[in-house]
């Protein structure tokens, strides 16, 4: 394949082109980055999830019962656990599905509630009864009144699997009643830049050798709920953790609102990513809608979370989120209206009123706000953008490789959730019967690379990509394949082999796309070309799909003469169905070498089936 690319005639980039995507599902905030150590640590419950003792268990001859007191830790967290016992008495927990113990310091608290004079012990144990760490916390208790404990453990060593447990323990006979009252106890390990209530380091660090430029939050179908009532409800994730109620996800368990809106800007802002928010827009996930004379509500709550975030300290919302640590406003360019608004009933009264109701008032507001509609399925009003998601199997990725070329940039799309989920089978997704795959594959992520090219060669109308779901707790999860997978081990992370095409991309990064001319069609070589104006190096991305031999290529660049060097980087893997799981290798093959432009400027080089590759000059 012979290849001309030009000196100019692209166009500038968004510079977002690759990014994250996050709602909780698949433990990937709680038991995952949230670096929250205890699961179920303040009894949550909702409707669909009551209350429940899950991950606890009673210290030797103990019991644990849940109350609802009159006199609550707080009306956001109404039910506790009484621990009764004679002698020794406390209550373990399991954490997620594991604790990892190793020598660092663990950071602790607990309110209790009863007349107690002794002192409460917290440790981590192995399950073979080996104590990891351990101190003991002088009793502050008094009764009638919760009083809220504070602790540190320091491990010693490193434990030597996470099977271990974290317990709290108090003398019950030195207890007026012969037991306690407990709620929201809570442990974490170091977090990343050293947050309190921050994020879990390890899977910060695979975030970061990532580098997303911008985070889409928070959903998904969990922005959305289940139903009206049960929509992520921003102003319930602020402040005080006593004062989150949490709420049912939409994806088969409670959350806690631990990781809640600050949080979220907390990890924009600690990973450099540009912010996408999304707003809650009329639609659950039942079908429910919100009539046009009710809507007005809930654009102002979206209204009201913009305040919030990007508000002076003289403004209400603005002095709230002073009072909880961040007096500088933060910058919102970007705002989704919903997710999904097509499907679930929802397209029919997203086109005619609710998309309109939030792009006016928030436009009206915030001018310099790019608002985006969840969908591409309909006329976008004014300068709205839209967002589309495409879930497939790895054929049908190609097809798409040239989708975007015919849009106009005055309608930029993000692309939310990317993903090649289910293996080849001559069709696509059976929505009813979906067999999707537990990690991204090899041959599925060379896919999802020619539709990334198909963007790139679009890179000033398309916003930028995101793999979704991004992070699955591989202990418990609802949707696989996801770029990320973890469990309580941080040695045991996999960065998918998607994570390594992405990153690939995303290093070699374009600020301008250089139009190319070529005899031959694309397929099975598929590429997009550019520069990098910064370091004036021209950019030739590349993969190659379903070939029945190498591809030799023939690449010039105008106005870049004989023997400048180029380097080009060439990801291959052992074959097709590769995957890179929890706890194993990673089974990617990079390899770079650096290259010259012969007599005519042209680098030369093969490009092997399955194989996703950069050129940069140097
Ligand atoms: O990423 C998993 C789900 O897929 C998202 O919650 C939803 O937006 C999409 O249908």
């Amino acid at each position: 394949v012979t290849i001309s690319v030009a000196k100019s005639g692209g166009n500038a980039t968004t510079n977002l082109q690759y990014g994250a995507m996050e709602e909780e599902i698949n433990h990937c905030g709680e038991g995952g980055l949230y670096a929250e150590l205890i699961r179920n640590r303040a009894f949550q419950g909702s409707t669909k999830y009551p209350s429940s003792l899950d991950a606890w268990t009673a210290v030797g001859g103990s019991s644990l019962s849940l109350q609802n007191l009159t006199d609550p830790l707080s009306s956001a967290l109404p039910t506790s656990v009484r621990v009764k016992g004679s002698g020794t008495a406390g209550l373990t927990n399991a954490g997620f599905w594991g604790i990892d113990v190793r020598p660092q310091k663990y950071t602790g608290s607990f309110y209790a509630k009863g007349d107690y004079s002794g002192s409460f012990t917290a440790a981590l144990t192995s399950s073979n009864g080996k104590t990891l760490a351990s101190t003991k916390v002088k009793s502050k208790s008094v009764s009638g009144k919760w009083v809220q404990h504070e602790f540190t453990l320091t491990a010693k060593s490193t434990a030597s699997n996470t099977n271990n447990t974290f317990s709290l323990s108090f003398d019950a006979s030195k207890a007026k009643n012969g037991y306690l009252d407990f709620n929201l106890i809570s442990l974490f390990p170091p977090t990343w830049n050293d947050r309190p209530n921050g994020m879990r380091r390890d899977l910060m660090q695979a975030l970061k050798d990532l580098n997303p430029k911008f985070l889409r939050f928070p959903g998904g179908n969990n922005l959305e709920g289940d139903t009206i009532e049960g929509r992520w409800k921003w102003n319930e994730t602020i402040g005080p953790l006593k004062d989150r109620p949490g709420r049912a996800t939409t994806w088969s368990y409670e959350e806690t609102g631990g990781f809640g809106l600050i949080e979220y800007m907390e990890w924009c802002d600690d990973l450099g990513m540009e912010p996408i928010l999304a707003v809650w827009a009329g639609l659950a996930l039942n079908g429910d809608v919100v009539p046009e004379a009710e809507l007005d509500v809930y654009v102002q709550d979206a209204l009201d979370e913009l305040e919030f975030l990007t508000g002076s300290v003289d403004t209400e919302l603005g002095a709230l989120r002073a009072k909880y640590g961040h007096p500088e406003p933060w910058k919102i360019r970007y705002v989704e209206v919903g997710n999904e608004d097509n499907l679930n009933n929802g397209l029919e009264s997203y086109k005619s009123y609710r998309f309109a109701a939030f792009y006016d008032a928030i436009t009206e507001k915030y001018p310099d706000i790019q608002v985006l509609a969840s969908t591409i399925d309909m006329t976008l009003e004014g300068k709205a953008g839209g967002d589309y998601h495409l879930y497939d199997i790895p054929d049908n990725f190609i097809t798409k490789f040239d989708m975007f070329d015919s849009y106009s940039p005055d309608h930029p799309i993000l692309l939310g959730e990317i993903a090649a989920t289910e293996f080849n089978n001559g069709e696509g997704i059976d929505w009813s019967d979906t067999n999707f795959s537990l990690y991204p594959w090899w041959i599925a992520s060379v896919a999802e690379a020619v539709f990334l090219l198909g963007a790139e060669r679009n890179a000033d109308k398309i916003i930028g990509t995101t793999y979704a779901p991004f992070l699955m707790n591989l202990d418990s999860y609802q949707w696989s394949p996801t770029m990320i997978s973890f469990n309580a081990n941080p040695d045991d992370t996999a960065k998918s082999t998607s994570f390594h095409v992405y990153s690939l991309f995303n290093e070699n990064h374009m600020t301008n796309t250089l139009p190319a001319t070529s005899e031959d069609a694309f397929g099975p070589l598929y590429y997009a070309t550019g520069l990098n104006s910064e370091t004036n190096s021209r950019i030739f991305k590349a993969a190659v799909y379903n070939s029945t031999e190498d591809v030799p290529v023939s690449l010039t660049f105008s106005g870049v003469g004989r023997g400048t060097k180029a380097d080009l980087t060439i990801l291959t893997a052992p074959d097709a169905l590769s995957m890179n799981e929890v706890g194993g290798q990673n089974i990617v093959k990079t390899q770079t070498t650096t290259i010259k432009a012969g007599k005519k400027g042209e680098f030369s080089f093969k490009l092997p089936n399955l194989s996703v590759a950069v050129l940069t000059t140097n």
